[in-house]
């Protein structure tokens, strides 16, 4: 390991990450390796890290895009056992690589941040936090802090399901102490998440009743074991495990023409619709189930989801899809508008995520004191997802604008680590205590997300967790993972302004 960076007085920075998912695991790793950084500390709430890959542990869970992508870059396994490995072998891989980077030791577990605000005349953010195993509160100085608190994290549970009087979870609460076996099970939703479950209990319980209100596009997930002759070249080759890292990477970067509504990308997309269609056909026998699970809108709009199983579980005879709406909820049973209703033993909500609600109000406050929540609304202002000009020395990982429909989101994270990295690199040289993005870089970084969504298949018509209420996509990154990279590829010091550290009276700050 090379020298610490420091800035020009020997002193380092105090850096604060908020989250042990994905995203605060490559802000912890990165400040090590490349600054050699060692003055951070990460917030968990959960006893756990892993984030995602530790709370969504429901039956079927899995990565979408395949594991060799579905990795860090800098941390490859060659030993994943299937093309896209479960969740528990996931977490497996991120406790593994916690361990080897001495990560667990710098988490508080169970600790909460509950208030970030930025103290100009500190030029630092003060963070309160609660554990919640003592109860104990209090606050903490950083000079830097990384948000890697994840999008799809608050689970959605629409109101009118409170009202079931049985057993009822989220996905991603899965009730593990509940036998699902000969149970007659209702599962609501028809997402990612939902498409995994299905299949994962179709074979355990006595009927399952599945719920849908709108159709989702399903390609096939080709699933096959890593035979010991792959790991073993993957190991001992490098090459070859590089050589289908990168194929798989651009195989994937290929797609996103699919998502494209200009003319030049219509057959392209056409070809896209036919082959879901195709395998609709090929799956589903069934007529009448065929046109339920046909989807109303454009091919991508939604996450398209990748399952093999989904379909032949639905046909299964212990099966019964409803696509009427759901209207009432009383005692355990569903009551459904086309006058049908079922009465189950267990209700399971695959219902989403609050993914807009994940910047609460007063949650963070920002230069001038200004209330995130507040300023952005619906609609986050940030320089490429990483930051923004209210929010001083603080770095967003899988911020808004950030998200894909189309390959592994560790490569937006690593990338907007790398610039988090360069910006605080640059920040030591030019011996600033604070840097920030200027309302302009961040304006023209959300007009021009706005005018090119206008030629995305997401901004039309059909609703997702992608838009804001409006329609507005603010979830997802535009083009492919390489544009984003491109751009950020090196610092752009003209789209900052910064506080010299001088003009910060050391003596307030100690
Ligand atoms: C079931 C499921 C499957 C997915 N599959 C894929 C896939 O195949 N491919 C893909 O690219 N993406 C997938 N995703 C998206 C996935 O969320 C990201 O890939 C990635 O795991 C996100 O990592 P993260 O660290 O940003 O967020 P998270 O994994 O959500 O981690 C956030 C962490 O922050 C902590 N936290 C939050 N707020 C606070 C606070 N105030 N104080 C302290 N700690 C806090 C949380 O407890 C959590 O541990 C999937 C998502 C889900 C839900
Ligand atoms: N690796 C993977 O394969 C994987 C697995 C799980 C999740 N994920 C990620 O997580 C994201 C979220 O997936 P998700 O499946 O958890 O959520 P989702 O895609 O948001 O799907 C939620 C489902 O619940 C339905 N729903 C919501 N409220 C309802 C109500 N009141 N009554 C009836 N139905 C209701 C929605 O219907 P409408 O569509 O009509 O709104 C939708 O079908 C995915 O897009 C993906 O990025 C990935």
């Amino acid at each position: 390991m090379g020298l610490t960076k420091t800035y020009k007085d020997g002193t380092t920075p105090i850096v604060c990450i908020i989250g042990s998912g994905f995203s605060g695991m490559c802000a912890a790793i990165r400040l090590q390796t490349q600054l050699n950084l060692k003055t951070y500390t990460i917030f968990e709430l959960e006893p756990e890290l892993g984030g995602t890959w530790w709370s969504n542990t429901y039956p079927g869970c899995a990565c979408d895009v395949k594991s060799i992508n579905y990795q860090f870059s800098f941390e490859p396994n060659y030993e994943w056992s299937t093309t896209y490995a479960g969740q528990q072998e996931i977490w497996e891989y991120q406790r593994q690589v916690a361990k080897k980077y001495n990560l667990y030791e710098k988490i508080r577990f169970r600790t909460e941040v509950t208030h970030a605000e930025w103290h100009e005349e500190l030029q630092q953010w003060v963070l309160d936090w609660i554990n919640h195993n003592t109860g104990e509160t209090g606050q903490t100085n950083a000079d830097i802090v990384f948000s890697g608190m994840g999008p799809l994290r608050i689970p959605q549970i629409p109101k009118q399901f409170e009202a079931f009087e049985g057993p009822k979870w989220h996905t991603a609460q899965w009730n593990h102490d509940y036998d699902l076996t000969g149970k007659h099970v209702a599962v609501v939703g028809s997402g990612a998440s939902s498409i995994q479950v299905v299949p994962a209990i179709v074979d355990k319980v006595k009927k399952l009743e599945f719920y849908q209100r709108s159709a989702t596009y399903i390609i096939p997930r080709r699933n096959v074991s890593n035979s010991a002759f792959w790991k073993f070249l993957f190991k001992h080759i490098p090459f070859v495990h590089f050589l289908y890292y990168k194929l798989t990477y651009w195989s994937n970067e290929s797609i996103i023409r699919i998502f494209s509504t200009k003319w030049q990308h219509a057959l392209t997309r056409r070809v896209a619709m036919l082959l879901a269609w195709s395998y609709r056909f090929y799956q589903i026998r069934d007529k009448q189930l065929r046109a339920k699970m046909t989807p109303n809108y454009i091919l991508g709009c939604r996450r398209i989801v990748v399952s093999s199983d989904f379909y032949p579980a639905l046909a299964r005879k212990n099966v019964c899809v409803h696509t009427a709406t759901i209207k009432d909820v009383k005692g355990r049973t569903l009551k459904l508008s086309d006058g049908s209703r079922q009465e189950v033993d267990a209700l399971v909500l695959a219902t989403g995520f609050h993914v807009k609600d994940s910047l609460a109000e007063g949650f963070v406050i920002g230069k001038d004191k200004c209330d995130l929540f507040k300023v952005w609304g619906q609609d986050p202002k940030t320089y490429y997802g990483i930051t923004s000009a209210e929010t001083p020395n603080m770095f967003f990982l899988l911020g808004p604008n950030t998200g894909l429909g189309h390959n592994s989101v560790l490569f937006m994270i690593e990338t907007a680590c790398e610039y988090a990295i360069m910006t605080i690199s640059h920040m030591m040289d030019k011996n600033l205590s604070s840097i920030q993005a200027t309302p302009k870089a961040c304006k023209d970084f959300v007009d021009e997300v706005e005018e090119k969504m206008k030629g995305m298949v997401w901004s039309s018509n059909c609703k997702s967790w992608y838009q804001n209420e409006q329609g507005k996509v603010t979830a997802l990154w535009w083009s492919t993972c390489t544009h984003y990279w491109w751009r950020l590829r090196k610092f752009r010091p003209q789209h900052f302004v910064g506080v010299q550290r001088s003009k910060v009276p050391a003596a307030i700050r100690a």
